[in-house]
């Protein structure tokens, strides 16, 4: 999926948090964003999701050269459109396979039988190494912080995105499980060459495991840099606050 970020800029509470943010990413690519706390990247997962308490105040969201601003989060998810939290929210009072079995049968047409179902549900279980009969609990409620976000990977797996959104995947995940999930990331990536991935990450250990073509520096709701994987090396080696400007050392243009 082609996506496109047009000089987005949004307002929450009447304070700037994306400024003039731009992005460009086509079908097939991995794009990693990484930037300060507060910096809006979250934000920016939640407006490409479609949530109603951001006010876009200019710019656009283009898929495959459409805007998608009038569509409604179930609309975006229909397009192929997942996002995995940072903080993913739990649902009491119903199942993990009822919440996926509700998304999967209203994203695709042909419904598949609950029988089909629950076999490519506990066959990508057993790919993450979950337990089956955490299926049968609530919603991600009181699962632990890496069990959520290996949940939140199971139903893309099953929803089988064009565009998947990892907002800090690895917070939380501990070195095993950060291991398993990528490398499903991995086999569903070589399944679907089409797909993109925009991963938000504090650290490059994720993206030694998903590696992306382009890396870009987010800083006050806005791309001010752009490069190849050694940018993110070099904000892990010295932060934020460094000069930018050594050509050599990002491969930036
Ligand atoms: N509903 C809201 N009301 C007021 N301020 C908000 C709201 N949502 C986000 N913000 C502010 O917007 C800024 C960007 O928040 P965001 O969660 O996007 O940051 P982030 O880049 O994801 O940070 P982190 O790396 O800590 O996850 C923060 O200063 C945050 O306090
Ligand atoms: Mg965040």
């Amino acid at each position: 999926m082609d996506i496109e970020l047009k000089d987005l800029t949004v307002k929450v509470n009447d304070k700037i948090i994306l400024n003039n943010f731009n992005l460009q990413i086509n079908k097939g690519e991995i794009h990693a964003i990484m930037g300060p706390n507060g910096a809006g990247k979250s934000t920016l997962s939640k407006v490409i999701m479609g949530y109603p308490d951001y006010n876009i105040i200019n710019g656009d969201i283009l898929v495959n050269k459409e805007s998608i601003l009038k569509l409604k989060i179930d609309e975006r998810s229909r397009l192929g459109i997942f996002l995995v939290y940072q903080n993913p929210i739990s649902i009491e009072g119903v199942t993990m396979r009822e919440v996926i079995k509700a998304s999967v049968d209203a994203n695709f047409e042909n419904k598949k039988s609950l029988y089909e179902f629950v076999k490519e549900l506990e066959s990508s279980a057993s790919k993450l190494e979950m337990d089956k009969k955490n299926l049968h609990r609530d919603f991600n409620l009181g699962f632990s912080g890496g069990e959520r976000k290996k949940n939140e990977i199971l139903w893309a797996l099953m929803l089988k995105p064009k565009f998947i959104i990892l907002d800090e995947l690895d917070s939380g995940l501990d070195v095993d499980s950060l291991k398993i999930v990528t490398d499903a990331i991995n086999q569903y990536l070589k399944e679907n060459p089409d797909t993109s991935i925009l991963i938000i990450t504090h650290y490059t250990r994720i993206l030694d495991y998903i590696n992306p073509k382009f890396v870009h520096m987010v800083k006050d709701g806005s791309v001010i840099k752009s490069g190849d994987f050694s940018l993110a090396k070099l904000i892990e080696k010295n932060g934020y606050n460094q000069s930018f400007d050594i050509k050599e050392d990002t491969n930036c243009e």
